[in-house]
């Protein structure tokens, strides 16, 4: 009988809550941390893999492999199976990402643990942001103008008040504005967060914007953002072409994520030739001071993301780590006995 057992701990919604997965501060740390190991080579990271259902082109769900090994003093590999439905969008009580999380043990292959990933996908998308931010927004921003109450909205709030110390006012807007008033209802007293249907002017006021919308089209307008804002796309496809090439400083989570979804903003700007790597500075490179964020006062920053599967497993395995500190979770086991080894 081998000493390694196959045993996997089960971590539900509620057992990663538990286990600290709301702690947007603990989260940024992780989030920053992963970027500068990526920067400094210590992180294996291959392009996920995309399904979309019932075709590649024409998607309506889609599930997307996101592997990813992490060495240093974390050493685990992982992947996220990242999920979105546009049904699910419809109906109450459905959430539109549904995503898990499994770790292996990378010596033996073992998994180690299988855990809901959704609302870890929102706390790290967020986090992501949340550190561009850091590296992009101005000195004396004051004003944030997040468009998209959602789940990933939800997490934005708090990332952005907790990266961007100079902020004192949020505007949340959303199509439908009832869900930004709910969101600014359960932060209220805390940050000051205005719900608002009207994002022109939200965003002619602000010094920071975040889109974390399910728009298929553009509808962040170059002319209504001032000269030297920081704008961060957390979507695919929801700023104008010019807002992000007329950009002083571009930024980007991972240059081959970002352009291999057909359709998408930076997939056509590269294919057309409008765009190319070397115009970007990666959150990796910035996290670890390879290249500068802003550099002035007076310059627009404009950063895309994807998502970083790394980011994932990092965040995953933290809780997973603080999960067998505090003896949260279900144990389960693979096999009892393996046959025909
Ligand atoms: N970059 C990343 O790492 C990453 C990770 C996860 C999700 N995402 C993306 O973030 C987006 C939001 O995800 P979610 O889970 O929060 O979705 P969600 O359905 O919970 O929320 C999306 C919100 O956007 C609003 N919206 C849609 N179009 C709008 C518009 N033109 N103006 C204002 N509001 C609009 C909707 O009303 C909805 O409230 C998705 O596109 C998803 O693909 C990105």
């Amino acid at each position: 009988m081998s000493q390694y057992k196959p045993e996997i701990l089960f971590l539900k919604q509620e057992d990663v809550i538990k286990a600290g997965l709301l702690d947007m501060k603990m989260i940024l740390e992780v989030t920053e941390k992963t970027f500068k190991m990526i920067g400094e080579g210590q992180v294996i990271n291959p392009t996920k893999v995309f399904l979309g259902m019932p075709d590649n082109d024409n998607w309506t769900s889609y599930c997307m492999s996101m592997p990813a090994y992490l060495g240093g003093d974390i050493d685990v590999a992982g992947f996220k199976w990242a999920a979105e439905s546009v049904f699910n969008a419809t109906q109450p009580g459905m959430p539109y990402g549904v995503d898990i999380v499994t770790l292996s043990d990378p010596k033996t292959v073992y998994p180690k643990a299988i855990m809901d990933g959704t609302l870890i996908t929102a706390m790290r998308t967020s986090a992501a942001a949340g550190v561009a931010a850091k590296y992009y927004a101005s000195k004396s921003a004051k004003t944030a103008c997040l468009v998209g109450a959602g789940v990933i909205g939800r997490t934005m709030v708090s990332a952005i008040m907790e990266a961007v110390p100079s902020i004192e006012q949020i505007y949340l807007c959303d199509l439908d504005v009832a869900k930004a008033e709910d969101i600014a209802q359960e932060y209220a007293g805390k940050y000051n967060v205005i719900p608002s249907s009207d994002t022109e002017s939200a965003a002619k006021q602000a010094d920071l914007i975040v889109t974390e919308t399910t728009s298929r089209k553009p509808f962040l307008k170059a002319a209504w953002v001032k000269p030297n804002a920081t704008v961060i796309q957390m979507a695919a496809y929801e700023i104008e072409d010019e807002l992000l090439l007329k950009a002083d400083k571009k930024g980007l989570d991972n240059w081959s994520q970002l352009t291999h979804l057909p359709g998408t903003l930076m997939n056509k700007l590269a294919a057309e030739g409008k765009i190319t790597e070397d115009m970007f500075a990666s959150l990796p490179q910035l996290a670890a001071g390879q290249k500068p964020g802003r550099e002035s006062e007076d310059e627009l920053c404009v950063c895309c993301t994807a998502g970083v599967g790394a980011v994932d497993i990092a965040v995953a395995h933290k809780i997973y780590t603080e999960a067998c500190k505090k003896g949260i979770g279900q144990k389960l086991m693979l096999w009892d006995n393996p046959l025909w080894v």
